[in-house]
């Protein structure tokens, strides 16, 4: 099998090249740059720049490459920039996904892996305990999770019309990095987000301190990169072994852990002491997002291996190569 993994250079889709590779798949990277670094592409893995609204060069690459399988990441996903540009986000995700299907239908491509989102549930209920299942009902809150949601249509659809393999991969909160070199550049999430603030000796922020959760804070299920990562080759292989799957995943660590939580341990693996301050709630931001994993270990066997620590002093040492000022200690 060869595949085509859209995105390769960014920061989810770099950890899934090279699990892909150490599990001695052949893999070749397309990817626009826009976001993505070519140095995080590993040597010996060709780097094909380009759109996926270019139909010509998917085409010729899926051809020269004998490309049998595609891991679908590339995308734009900013929660906040999509409600901005919904437009740009429509443009970009689902019809770079749709002129991608054409030319992977008409290719020799058996497999297809989208990469989704948790942001496809919206707003599920918040109740302690529970746990947001494949079946959790979908009520994207942004143009970003609508892409999300109406993408993974297109993917079912077009299997079912095609025969075309195809998995759908509800990531939750992507944390950490596999080498500091693979660590995510963008101040985007809570965990980097933290750590700006603690270099910039500055109280982290706690976006609502009055939610329906044990601490008040939002709670969360982040899963380490590299776990997600080998998720995204059990998912292939699975598909590769079996034509005609159709399979919709969480992945999750089925852990709620909550912002206060993750601040302590943020400080405590840093070598800082800075308690956070309450800024006002984020708008749209649900109290409790925590995923069932059941589906994806009964179907593919994949489980979690990282906890939250592991992401952490991962990400922290992937934060001091690009702010080496902010060590302490
Ligand atoms: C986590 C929690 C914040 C920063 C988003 C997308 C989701 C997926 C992952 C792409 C929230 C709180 C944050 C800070 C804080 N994206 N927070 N202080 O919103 O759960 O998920 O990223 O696929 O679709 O919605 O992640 O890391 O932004 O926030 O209190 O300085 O941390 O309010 O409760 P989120 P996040």
């Amino acid at each position: 099998m060869t595949w085509l993994i859209t995105g390769g250079a960014g920061y989810i889709g770099a950890h899934v090249v090279r699990a892909m590779r150490d599990a001695g798949e052949q893999a070749v990277v397309y990817d626009d740059l826009s976001t993505g670094i070519a140095e995080r592409v590993p040597e010996g893995v060709p780097l094909v720049v380009g759109s996926t609204l270019d139909a010509g060069p998917l085409a010729r690459t899926l051809t020269e490459h004998a490309v049998t399988g595609v891991v679908h990441l590339a995308a734009k996903k900013q929660v906040g920039e999509s409600v901005d540009l919904p437009l740009h986000y429509y443009r970009e995700n689902l019809e770079g996904l749709r002129v991608l299907l054409e030319a992977v239908t008409a290719a020799s491509v058996r497999s297809f892996v989208f990469s989704s989102s948790a942001a496809v549930y919206g707003m599920p209920s918040a109740a302690a305990g529970e746990l947001v299942t494949e079946e959790t009902p979908c009520v994207p809150m942004s143009p970003y999770g609508e892409t999300k949601l109406a993408g993974e249509w297109l993917v079912r659809a077009t299997g079912r019309a095609t025969g075309l393999s195809t998995a759908s991969l509800r990531y939750f909160n992507v944390a950490g990095a596999a080498t500091p070199e693979l660590a995510d550049v963008g101040v985007f999430n809570l965990v980097p987000m933290v750590f700006e603030k603690l270099t910039q000796d500055a109280p982290p922020r706690v976006f609502g301190d009055d939610y329906p959760t044990p601490d008040g804070t939002c709670v969360r299920d982040y899963i380490h990169v590299v776990d997600l990562a080998e998720a995204h080759v059990a998912a292939a292989r699975a598909l590769a072994a079996s034509p005609g799957r159709d399979l919709t995943l969480n992945i999750g660590r089925g852990e709620g852990v909550s912002v206060r939580e993750m601040i302590d341990l943020i400080n405590a693996a840093t070598g800082y002491d800075r308690p956070p301050v309450t800024a006002p709630r984020r708008p749209g931001d649900p109290a409790r997002v925590v995923a069932s994993a059941d589906r994806i270990r009964g179907e593919l066997g994949w489980k979690a291996r990282y906890d939250v620590q592991d992401m952490i002093t991962s990400a922290w040492a992937g934060w001091l190569r690009l702010h080496p000022e902010a060590a302490r200690g």
